[in-house]
């Protein structure tokens, strides 16, 4: 079996990156159930209640393996660390900081733990803390990043020099030819992020989906969030915070988040996406979706 699929207990070695809150149960279930691996999110969960709900609200569609992913800027995720032992899940992946303090404490409850890596040095790390696996992700990637990054392409092979442990490729991941690309990099699997929002199981709203289905791929914009950029759909509001950073508290608060990814006020918050926005042209179900990453490539 595949080592990635061992880790995480899927058919398949395809990770749903986690994605604030546009990760609904019904979406995370769904990955489960087509063989990959569906993953919660805890960025902007508030309360311990709030993922509680989710993680039971999963397992009632599903019972198939789905984790959480811990974000270690959220000052709640100490707490979701009992929540997530009680509640049955095996494996995590952690994101947003340094996961020093909370990887000798998921490993002692017996989890399977995996860092998001955006370098060789923070990939070696990891290892030495004893993760069971790395995302290697790429700065073409969706979402928060570092303030310097390398391209897919160069840190995916760079990190499966520079450990042992099996890789996972995220960032620039949207069909079946990035699928296999990413295995002929070296990763023993990927994380896929923006191809998973238009998806019909992702709760993000129609206006968040067309967008992304509408644009091409030089029309991601990077925010600067101080330490973080972010790397998201091209917007007036995006151009109004790159001349203003004093303005992104507005664009990445919880609320307009929320307004944004959710009831589909584009102007209300940031819509982040990937460069492969220009590979995804049309809203499909996840297991379409799956299904052509496996199996487009013996077609095509
Ligand atoms: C809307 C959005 C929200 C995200 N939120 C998170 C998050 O909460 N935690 C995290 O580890 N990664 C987050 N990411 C990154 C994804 O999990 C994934 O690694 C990334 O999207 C992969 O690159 P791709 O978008 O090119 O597929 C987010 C990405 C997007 C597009």
């Amino acid at each position: 079996m595949n080592s990635v699929c061992e880790i995480f207990g899927c058919k398949y070695p395809i990770i749903q990156g986690a994605m604030g809150v546009i990760c609904n149960p019904e979406f995370v279930a769904a990955v489960s159930e087509a063989g990959g691996f569906g993953t919660l999110a805890s960025s902007f969960a508030s309360s311990v209640d709030i993922l509680e709900e989710q993680i039971k609200a999963t397992r009632k569609l599903t019972s198939k393996p789905f984790g959480v992913n811990l974000q270690v800027m959220n000052p709640l995720t100490p707490q979701f660390v009992d929540l997530i032992v009680e509640n049955g899940i095996k494996t995590v992946t952690i994101s947003g900081g340094s996961p020093k303090t909370l990887v000798p404490i998921l490993k002692s409850h017996g989890l399977n733990t995996v860092t998001v890596v955006p370098s060789v040095s923070v990939a070696v790390k990891s290892e030495v803390l004893g993760v069971d696996a790395v995302i290697a992700e790429g700065s073409e990637s969706g979402g928060i990043q570092g303030l310097t990054g390398a391209s897919t392409m160069v840190l995916v092979p760079a990190v499966v020099d520079a450990v042992s442990i099996p890789v996972i490729a995220a960032g620039g991941i949207a069909d079946s030819r990035g699928y296999r690309a990413a295995l002929a990099l070296g990763a023993s699997g990927v994380q896929v992020g923006t191809r998973f929002i238009a998806s019909r199981e992702c709760t993000a709203h129609s206006n968040y989906k067309e967008a992304i289905v509408a644009q091409s791929e030089i029309d991601t914009r990077l925010a600067n969030l101080g330490p973080f950029q972010v790397r998201a759909l091209n917007t007036p509001l995006i151009d109004k915070i790159r001349q203003d950073p004093s303005l992104i508290g507005k664009g990445f608060s919880e609320e307009g988040l929320e307004a944004s990814w959710v009831k589909g006020d584009m102007e209300a918050g940031l819509l982040p996406a990937g460069e492969n926005i220009g590979l995804i042209h049309n809203i499909l179900s996840v297991t379409e979706i799956m299904n052509e990453m496996i199996t487009g490539g013996e077609n095509g």
